[in-house]
């Protein structure tokens, strides 16, 4: 079985409900990606729902003011990025008719919106073809394919994002997407994995190296 393969039975077996998960909404997966930037889900579940239920669309959360959107945002910190997401549903609201893009290339033009947060939202709306890349991506594929480029360097970003890119091809683009997200959040975790557990160890470059502590190699700048 192929490395997507495996990942994708793993998740179907292992993924939690979470509720941004059942939805094509651009608008509700928008919000949860943005919440969930600098956030753990479990401290970022409640401000979603409670977002959510404020505001259902993103007309109506164009039009509150800052300080509404200030206030629900209290307790999660980088309040920007509630400014930016006001910013960003007015602009839906005023030049896209109310109506949140689904594109990759549109929605890496809205602000506060960069590479990965319009893979997510492209991909899981409208199965767009674009891998993510955050954290648990990097993570996954520098320990099963012993990428040792650093990820923070120009040269890892590209064989990273390459890689990723190539994974996705012939896959359910938002199936895969959640797939190794979750994946790496909940298997190959940044420290001490669960390696003898793991579907896929046995093609993994790090635990046959003994490199899994290793990896992902991160340059200190
Ligand atoms: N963290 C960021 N995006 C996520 C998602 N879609 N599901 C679970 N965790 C996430």
């Amino acid at each position: 079985m192929s490395f997507q393969t495996e990942i994708v039975k793993w998740y179907l077996i292992n993924k939690r409900a979470l509720p941004w998960r059942d939805t094509t909404d651009a608008y509700v997966i928008w919000l949860s990606e943005i919440i969930l930037q600098q956030t753990r889900v479990e401290q970022g579940l409640p401000y979603f729902n409670n977002f959510l239920q404020n505001y259902p669309t993103v007309n109506d959360f164009a039009n509150a003011t800052e300080t509404q959107i200030l206030k629900l945002w209290q307790g999660l910190g980088y309040y920007s990025r509630g400014r930016n997401m006001l910013f960003t549903a007015r602009q839906i609201r005023d030049s896209y008719s109310g109506v949140f893009p689904v594109k990759y290339d549109e929605l890496v033009q809205l602000k506060g919106v960069g590479a990965y947060t319009a893979a997510a939202i492209s991909s899981f709306s409208s199965n767009e073809s674009r891998a993510v890349l955050d954290g648990n991506v990097f993570r996954v594929l520098s320990r099963y394919f012993g990428i040792e480029a650093a990820i923070n360097s120009t040269e890892g970003k590209k064989q990273f994002s390459e890689l990723a890119q190539a994974m996705i091809e012939g896959q359910q683009p938002s199936l895969y997407n959640q797939a190794i997200m979750e994946f790496g959040a909940l298997q190959c975790k940044p420290k001490s994995p669960d390696c003898s557990n793991c579907p896929i160890q046995s093609g993994c470059y790090a635990k046959k190296n003994d490199q899994v502590s290793l990896l992902p190699f991160k340059l200190k700048k």
